[in-house]
């Protein structure tokens, strides 16, 4: 499973992919107000920082107004996909993008039949967020499993990408389901490296290490 990095703090992306552990970025309005810079800036470093797809978010409610908004994304690099709400205009959106070479992100997806639209408009990803379903009281986890199986029914090519990932379990989750993708924030991505016994673990071995002659 891919891992990418759901920010658009640049110190967090330059941490994250000093590890060696970033496939990719995806931002968002919420996440490019978060960072407090000019959102064209923050594209333009993240993706001196990152090979991989980094997912730059359209605001425009109208197909054409889209493709026009992303002009300015697009001429940054190669690897930016143009993240799309999830309406019928993103649809057609995502259709021009696709004639155009232009990589995708279906965002605000909260159905397996949204999945299923995203996936036959031709998307090279979708973004179920699991997080914000589970604040309502769904298993956002299940959509997970719905759209990997509808995909893989009909061999869509479509990426599937958990997002409004909360804690390191979703990212577990995501990857026993066999999502492609799990786009985490930096807190979940540190979470992961941590284990208490890996702690106890190396103080141990320290300790130890003093007593051996040397
Ligand atoms: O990638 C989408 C994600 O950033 C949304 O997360 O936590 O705002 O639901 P959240």
């Amino acid at each position: 499973m891919e891992i990418f990095i759901d920010t658009a703090i640049i110190d967090e992306i330059k941490e994250a992919a000093s590890y060696g552990l970033v496939d990719g970025v995806t931002t968002n309005p919420s996440l490019a107000a978060k960072a407090g810079k000019n959102y064209v800036e923050t594209l333009k470093e993240i993706s001196q920082i990152v090979d991989g797809p980094i997912s730059a978010e359209v605001v425009s409610e109208k197909a054409e107004d889209m493709v026009k908004e992303a002009e300015k994304y697009t001429a940054i690099s190669k690897n930016i996909a143009i993240k799309v709400p999830m309406t019928l205009e993103g649809m057609k959106a995502v259709r021009m993008f696709k004639e155009k070479g232009i990589m995708t992100n279906v965002t605000l997806v909260f159905s397996a039949n949204q999945a299923l639209l995203a996936a036959k408009a031709g998307a090279t990803f979708v973004s179920p967020f699991v997080g914000r379903l589970d604040d309502i009281g769904h298993t956002g986890m299940e959509l997970i499993e719905e759209i990997v199986q509808i995909y893989d029914n009909y061999g869509f090519e479509t990426k599937v990408l958990v997002a409004s990932v909360r804690h390191p379990e979703h990212v577990k989750e995501a990857a026993l389901l066999g999502a492609d993708v799990c786009t985490v924030p930096y807190k979940v991505l540190m979470q992961m490296a941590k284990h208490a016994l890996t702690d106890v673990g190396i103080k141990k071995f320290l300790a130890d290490w003093e007593k051996v002659p040397k």
